[in-house]
């Protein structure tokens, strides 16, 4: 076998067979197929696509050239993943729902880069939080209390970690076959007993269309079914930020608040929603309706709240901060952002917001750059809400003195409109 025949037959549109895939994994992972002839394979697969039973193969093999998280001891272990979004920081409220009424959460996440933040930047802004747990504390963890967070280990899948490295600097990220295959590959090594996906479309999303979002997730799910995983996903918009606050400390206080019963809406209902396809996929409940009233009872009643309290104590996270939310650390600057005329909100573009975010100092351009946990954004309003000409659209905080430039950027965000404005549904549909 050699790499060139492979690359010609991906160029001519040809399908690849197990052995072949499995030839380019294994030999790109070892270094005998070069990054030049790998980049060319990539780019022929970006333009040509691949068939389920090639992404199959290719996730088969990127599990193969990693370690695999054991996690047979314990029982009902569920993980979520979302393809991310701005403001997204569901992770850090359903894992303690669901943990409450029995599910056990591993979760092994990532750092943000661009304009999506990362589960374990945001849970970094808890004073002394550790996120690098070693493998014997997160199973006493996930057994102990239901739950556990922790930094992707390095030796899962190892061949995607290279693979998407070059996919990074080829302009081949942007294919539907190559992110399952990377998605599935890491999650199916991670040990859970079942997967939810969260794919969103949208200007602030990976998939800009539902289309594609829809073609990505059915995918994702076929990959899991064939490795005997209950997967499941659902489609959701991410055409403005999920709840209020973008940015790191920021996130985590919006997500205790939730935790508290105080969520904004959006936030909460999409929580609830995939908490309750969890529980079904963990068997702790027959139906939605029933995953739903236990959700709300543990969410509205304070359990979710006490696991998140133990989980961060058992991280190591300073839990007064968690109990008094005014000891984060506030950013320097603080510059109201205010509508120039009134009306509805029709748009409020995610992307843009996200960007702004990054810049504040709130995410990495580089993946080197030091995130400042104070800086983000504030929304006071939403898609479909009334302001009045002078109202406080939003909140900058930022240790940056020239924000002025991006608070420009921000308002260009909003789009006010005269007439009324019916928000777009959040969840489109759920892949079971
Ligand atoms: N996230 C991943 O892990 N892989 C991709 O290819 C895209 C997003």
């Amino acid at each position: 076998m050699n790499i060139i025949d492979i690359i010609l037959k991906k160029k001519n549109k040809e399908i690849l067979t197990e052995e072949e895939i499995k030839y380019v994994v294994e030999n790109f992972d070892n270094g005998n197929i070069k990054d030049y002839q790998m980049s060319a394979l990539l780019m022929a697969i970006v333009i040509n696509d691949m068939t389920d039973e090639e992404v199959i193969y290719l996730t088969k093999y990127m599990i193969q050239s990693g370690s695999r998280i054991d996690l047979s001891n314990l029982n009902n272990v569920v993980d979520k993943h979302s393809t991310g979004g701005v403001g997204d920081k569901t992770t850090l409220i359903i894992s303690p729902i669901v943990a409450s009424l029995g599910c056990r959460v591993a979760k092994m996440s990532g750092r943000g880069l661009g304009y999506t933040g990362g589960t374990i930047d945001k849970l970094e802004s808890i004073p002394g939080f550790n996120v690098n747990l070693s493998m014997d504390s997160f199973i006493k963890e996930i057994s102990d209390i239901g739950m556990a967070i922790t930094s992707q280990t390095e030796d899962i899948a190892l061949a995607d970690k290279k693979i998407y490295a070059l996919r990074d600097v080829t302009g081949t990220v942007d294919s539907i076959p190559l992110i399952a295959s990377s998605i599935m590959s890491k999650k199916l090594a991670s040990g859970a007993d079942t997967i939810l996906l969260d794919v969103k479309f949208g200007e602030g999303a990976f998939m800009k269309t539902m289309e594609d979002a829809q073609k990505l997730a059915h995918l994702m799910v076929e990959i899991g079914r064939y490795f005997k995983k209950d997967t499941r996903a659902e489609i959701t918009a991410m055409g403005e930020p999920l709840g209020n606050a973008i940015g790191n400390s920021l996130e985590v206080k919006e997500a205790v608040e939730t935790l508290l019963g105080k969520g904004p809406k959006d936030l909460t209902e999409l929580c609830l929603d995939s908490g309750a396809t969890m529980l079904l996929q963990a068997k702790v409940v027959s139906t939605r309706d029933e995953g739903r009233k236990l959700l709300e009872n543990n969410l509205y009643s304070g359990k979710a709240y006490k696991v998140f309290l133990e989980f961060v104590k058992a991280q190591h996270g300073d839990v007064s901060y968690i109990e008094n939310l005014d000891k984060f650390p506030v950013a320097l600057y603080q510059e109201k952002v205010k509508a120039l005329r009134s009306g509805y909100i029709a748009k409020l573009d995610a992307l843009t917001i996200g960007i702004a975010s990054m810049k504040l100092g709130g995410g990495r351009e580089k993946k080197d750059d030091i995130i400042d946990m104070a800086a983000g954004i504030v929304l006071n309003y939403k898609v479909g809400d009334h302001v009045n000409k002078g109202d406080v659209l939003c909140t900058l905080y930022t240790e940056r003195p020239h924000y002025d430039i991006i608070a420009k950027e921000v308002l260009s965000a909003y789009d006010i409109v005269d007439e009324q404005v019916v928000p777009m549904p959040l969840i489109y549909e759920t892949i079971e």
